[in-house]
């Protein structure tokens, strides 16, 4: 495997993690036009599940370094005849791909491509992690306190079935904050215990949604999308009881009026789409790190 490559964020070290988040910030300064001094930056991406903004922020930040970019289409490559994805990928790197970007419905898929030389850079895996959507939680509340230590971090929804909680959980916890998780005790999962969630907002200084993972096997029984929202969701009173500069995210796709309040997504405390532009820089970033680029140095 590549050493470069990106793959959980329990790979990571502080250092790399704040590496990431400088460059992430630089792009959006004075490294604004910077570019990979390269001839060969062929980048495939490869989503074997649905994506938005994952898949097209990966897009934009590939061409906005100068990579080359194919969009593999998985539901009509090879296999759906029956081919490993190793093979594929291999197949992929002999034609001359210099780097892979990764989602798949199987936690740690990237397990079978330890042959690959060239980095992969994973996009999400199952329920098991997806370090990019971290990343760009972790700029977004970076850039609204000015640390990573010490913050009071609610998640709250599908606990059981979130790679975007697993990977927040890793590196907050590394960084010094709490995290704490809340909904319903079904989608409890094991080392996440779940606390009540009027409790947990009372001093959050931040309040991390989910989407109930439906493609993964969560069933809400017997519950309507109002009283979801009644009981779990961001609901306008639980978010008028939120500290002052607490704020509130989601990684999105949203549900609106399931998990969240339909009037509450662009409020005043919310910061999700300002996550969604972070999540461009911090791809730069990674894709840099990725082509062995050092951090940058400040001008
Ligand atoms: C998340 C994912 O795919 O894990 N979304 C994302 O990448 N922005 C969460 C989700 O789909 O609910």
């Amino acid at each position: 495997m590549n050493k470069n490559s990106l793959l959980s964020m329990r790979d990571l070290t502080k250092e790399d993690i704040m590496n990431i988040l400088n460059d992430a910030l630089l792009f959006d300064d004075c490294y604004r036009d910077w570019q990979l001094p390269l001839k060969k930056a062929l980048v495939a991406n490869l989503f074997f599940e649905a994506s938005t903004r994952t898949h097209y922020s990966f897009e934009s930040a590939e061409l906005q370094l100068g990579c080359k970019v194919a969009d593999v289409q998985t539901s009509v490559s090879s296999i759906t005849k029956g081919e490993t994805l190793y093979d594929t990928i291999r197949t992929l790197e002999e034609h001359g791909y210099d780097a892979f970007v990764i989602r798949h419905s199987e936690d740690e898929y990237y397990k079978q491509l330890e042959g690959v030389k060239v980095p992969i850079l994973n996009a999400g895996d199952g329920k098991g992690d997806h370090p990019t959507q971290c990343l760009l939680d972790l700029l977004t509340m970076y850039q609204e306190f000015g640390t990573l230590e010490g913050l009071n971090v609610v998640i709250c929804g599908d606990i059981a079935h979130s790679r975007v909680a697993a990977s927040n959980k890793t590196a907050l916890e590394l960084l010094g904050s709490t995290v704490r998780f809340s909904g319903p005790k079904f989608w409890e999962r094991e080392g996440y215990p779940i606390i009540d969630f009027d409790e947990a907002i009372k001093d959050a200084d931040v309040v991390m949604m989910l989407r109930i993972q439906r493609e993964r096997g969560a069933k809400l029984e017997a519950m309507s999308d109002s009283e979801y929202l009644e009981t779990y969701g961001l609901s306008k009173a639980r978010y008028a009881r939120m500290k002052k500069n607490a704020i509130v995210m989601h990684p999105a796709p949203f549900n609106r009026n399931v998990e969240i309040d339909t009037d509450l997504v662009e409020a005043e405390k919310s910061r999700i789409f300002k996550q969604m532009a972070n999540g461009v820089l911090v791809r730069k970033a990674v894709l840099k790190r990725a082509f062995g680029f050092a951090p940058f140095e400040v001008k």
